[in-house]
């Protein structure tokens, strides 16, 4: 039975106490139907969330996974003599459990650097807080860059979720189009329903309803007929990981999209922050993607699609070359092409 959405979801992530307290996400696997929060005290329970989804969306897994260290590593009291040892080896667990992402690896870089310097259990649990902090600010910023984008009366189509279910806050794509909505702009939303596990049917029509956004969920295979007949004026996206060159891995379909609004010279914009661009990754062909359980794509909620013995191929994500990105709004302001020039002078600015 459909539920009807709250005004306010509880938060995905928070951190209750000081570095003694444990992680509380937003069973994100049970939506839109249950609002179940997860307590978590161990980096083998972070890990398990991350792999089932439970809490998902690159900053927000990477905000996850800086609090699973915390987790992981103060387990081991008393502490080992080599306290940064033990914690790379936390590290290394945590960062398996998604490989597409790389907000996961750059949070746990982030504070693996914060224990060398300092190797206590405060450091830990300061610098996932400092980390949850700048990825709510960031996402306020890239909404509030990219809102001008968004016209009045336009139509928005968007892809999985990318809101306040795959962030520590507003959202990327979404937080766009939350800051629109609140400067007085009034368009609507087509959300694809994202196969196999329908984050846009689930999350994003869920997230956007509870904002009082119109929203209109469109099957996937929809998106390319409706850019061609006209009914779209925007594409927002998300990011997992952003190449140097500017070749962007995000949920899988998000490619098709973006040559269909190439087909149709309809704006595709990806929205992601700073920490979703990986510099050591020169192009898409080196992004790893994710492949998951077939099961995901062979059944629905528990029940079978195909025939007994049919197998699947399930990649979680696809990568959409860079000449196929109209710009990409981030937390530090919107990038033009050409990407490669854009995305090196932006990163030489911040040292
Ligand atoms: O598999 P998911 O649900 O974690 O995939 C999420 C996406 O693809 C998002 O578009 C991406 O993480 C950016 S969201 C802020």
């Amino acid at each position: 039975m459909a539920t009807t959405p709250p005004a306010a979801l509880p938060p995905t992530i928070a951190w209750i106490g000081d570095e003694t307290g444990h992680l509380e996400l937003l069973d994100q696997t049970r939506l839109p139907h249950e609002f179940v929060v997860l307590r978590l005290d161990s980096a083998e329970g972070v890990v398990d969330a991350i792999v089932r989804l439970a809490v998902r969306g690159a900053p927000a897994i990477g905000v996850a996974a800086a609090y699973g260290l915390l987790l992981g590593v103060r387990r081991l009291r008393p502490l080992p003599a080599a306290f940064v040892d033990a914690t790379r080896t936390v590290a290394a667990r945590l960062a398996a459990a998604r490989p597409t992402a790389v907000n996961l690896q750059w949070a746990l870089d982030r504070c693996l650097a914060a224990v060398r310097s300092q190797p206590t259990l405060a450091v830990l649990w300061q610098e996932a807080r400092r980390i949850q902090a700048e990825e709510i600010a960031s996402s306020r910023r890239m909404g509030e860059h990219g809102a001008a984008l968004v016209r009045d009366g336009s139509t928005v189509l968007t892809h999985c979720n990318t809101g306040r279910l795959a962030t520590a806050g507003d959202g990327t794509a979404l937080a766009i189009l939350f800051a629109a909505w609140k400067r007085g702009v009034r368009f609507s939303v087509l959300a694809d329903e994202t196969r196999p596990l329908l984050q846009g049917a689930r999350l994003t029509a869920l997230e956007l309803a509870a904002a009082g956004i119109p929203v209109q969920v469109v099957v996937d295979g929809a998106a390319a007929g409706l850019i061609a007949r006209g009914q779209v004026q925007l594409v927002l996206v998300g990011a997992d990981r952003i190449a140097l060159n500017g070749d962007t891995a995000n949920k899988v379909g998000t490619y098709g999209l973006a040559l269909a609004c190439a087909a149709h010279q309809v704006p595709f914009h990806v929205v992601a922050p700073l920490s979703t661009f990986d510099l050591r990754c020169a192009d898409g062909s080196k992004i790893p993607i994710e492949e998951r359980d077939t099961r995901e794509v062979l059944a629905v909620g528990g029940q079978a699609l195909a025939a007994n013995g049919v197998s699947a191929r399930n990649p979680a994500f696809d990568v959409t070359p860079a000449r196929l990105v109209t710009s990409f709004v981030t937390d530090a302001g919107i990038l033009q092409p050409p990407f490669p020039a854009a995305i090196k002078n932006t990163f030489a600015q911040r040292r």
